[in-house]
């Protein structure tokens, strides 16, 4: 779908016009006053839809109005469903080309952008049948700064869609480190197994050595103009978790190809700052490996050295991401960098606590964590605060190592954010568990299920700010 900006749509032949309604108030059109809000009392609430045909009346073919519900109500965040609300009308009636003119006063359009191509995602690479798509729209008085960046955030989400979507056959360790090699505009460095034996990070090394397929240490980097800050995101970049010989059960190991969501995030933001191009220096970090079962696999009961050097007993082979993601801190804090930010799918007690609307955020700094908290909800994210009460530790300690990597199941995300702030030193840092949020078994929202590209926007958006 290509995505357009024009002065005025009006006078110009389209299949479709899309035109907003505020409840309590006319339309642009009179065309739409005179027969859906006179004649048949539409509304305008927020979401809902109404499609007249113009039988040549005015340019258009057909006019689609879409509910803005109350003005003082009306913001990005409702700009970006309304829009995404839209295309999926438009899709439903296999409309191929549409323009959007919406009566707003304010710069939308980089909200608008991104709700349309959020709307317009389709994961079909391997369907015979594939889903109809729109060829062309046109968005009417937004500013073309504003969609173009809307367009460079959207399809930094797609892009991460697509990777976490991606079945594990493919998206492996090996394909990661591939896939930032050959990113325009960032510098990469894969380290392969020896690297990462010589590097000390014992943690890591040990969730991937029951697998074929080797570990990739990826460490990307993006340098602006003027640095202003220096940061590192990392990535949970397990390519499928079977759970190693503590196995999951065969309900729960179903979707786990998603457990490098986090990877694909920072793959995806990278991606994107190439172009943003913003007066910072990123560095993006995965540890990629698979956790599987097999003779080499370890075995609950190891001992492990992190990179930092804290002895780890392995209580559960199940609880691996917080091992890559240990060495991976350890890596990230060496850096000397002003903030650290991880983004994980850690913990089924996340989405027990938070279900598939919000991820969990914990960190050390506390002005840090609201930073990210309020820059999400101008995303249109939802990110909540989970407690990171220091009495959890207990259960995560263990007789003959520094700590085990389990505790007790309940406040089983605190615990694992308590786990991880072991390997962070004193950079500021924040965890994010997107675990619930990443990957939805059933249609959100603007979004079809699967992956959602959780964390891309917030990202983006706290980097680029
Ligand atoms: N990748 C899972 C967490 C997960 C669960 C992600 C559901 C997405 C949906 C993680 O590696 C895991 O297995 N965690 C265990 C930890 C436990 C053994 C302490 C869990 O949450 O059950
Ligand atoms: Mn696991
Ligand atoms: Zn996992």
């Amino acid at each position: 779908m290509e995505i357009k900006v024009a002065q005025n749509v009006k006078n110009t032949p389209v299949e479709v016009l899309v035109i907003n309604k505020f409840e309590g108030e006319n339309t642009s059109e009179e065309l739409a006053n005179t027969y859906a809000v006179n004649k048949d009392h539409f509304e305008g609430k927020f979401g809902q839809t109404y499609l007249l045909h113009t039988l040549g009346k005015i340019p258009a073919d057909k006019i689609l109005i879409i509910g803005f519900g109350k003005k003082e109500e009306f913001d990005h965040n409702r700009m970006r469903e309304a829009v995404a609300k839209s295309i999926k009308k438009l899709q439903q009636i296999k409309a191929k080309k549409a323009a959007f003119d919406f009566d707003v006063t304010l710069d939308y359009g980089k909200s608008a952008a991104i709700g349309a191509m959020i709307a317009d995602y389709a994961y079909d690479k391997f369907k015979s049948e594939k889903a109809h798509h729109l060829d062309e729209i046109t968005f009417a008085r937004f500013s073309e700064s504003e969609v173009k960046e809307g367009i460079v955030f959207g399809e930094a989400m797609k892009f991460t869609r697509d990777l976490a979507n991606t079945p594990a056959q493919i998206a492996t360790p090996a394909k990661l480190a591939e896939i930032a090699q050959n990113l325009e505009g960032i510098e990469t460095k894969v380290f392969d197994k020896e690297e990462i034996e010589r590097m000390g990070m014992g943690a890591y090394l040990a969730v991937g050595q029951g697998s074929v397929r080797p570990p990739k240490f990826i460490h990307m980097k993006y340098t602006g103009k003027n640095i202003k800050k220096r940061i590192a995101i990392i990535g949970k970049g397990i390519c499928f978790d079977s759970g190693g010989l503590d196995i999951k059960p065969a309900s729960s190991m179903l979707t786990m190809k998603d457990d490098m969501s986090g990877a694909a995030c920072i793959l995806g933001v990278m991606r994107a700052l190439a172009e943003l191009k913003p007066d910072m220096e990123v560095h993006g970090i995965i540890a990629a490996c698979e956790n599987m079962p097999s003779g080499s696999s370890y075995k609950p009961g190891d001992i492990l050295t992190a990179k930092n050097g804290k002895t780890i007993e392995v209580d559960n082979t199940d609880a691996e991401g917080r091992l890559t993601l240990a060495d991976a801190l350890c890596y990230a804090c060496e850096l000397n960098v002003d903030e650290v930010i991880d983004i994980a799918t850690l913990t089924g007690a996340c989405v027990v606590a938070l279900g598939t609307i919000a991820s969990g955020i914990m960190g050390n700094d506390e002005d840090m964590i609201q930073r990210v908290i309020n820059i999400a909800k101008e995303s249109g994210e939802t990110f909540w605060q989970l407690p990171m009460f220091k009495e959890y530790f207990e259960s995560l300690k263990s007789d003959i190592a520094d700590m085990k990597n389990t505790g007790s199941r309940n406040g089983g995300a605190s615990a694992a954010g308590l786990f991880l702030q072991e390997f962070v030193k004193d950079t500021k840092w924040c965890h994010i568990d997107i675990a619930g949020t990443a990957y939805i078994e059933k249609p959100q929202k603007e979004f079809i299920s699967g992956a959602t590209g959780a964390g891309v926007r917030t990202l983006l958006n706290y980097i680029n700010e």
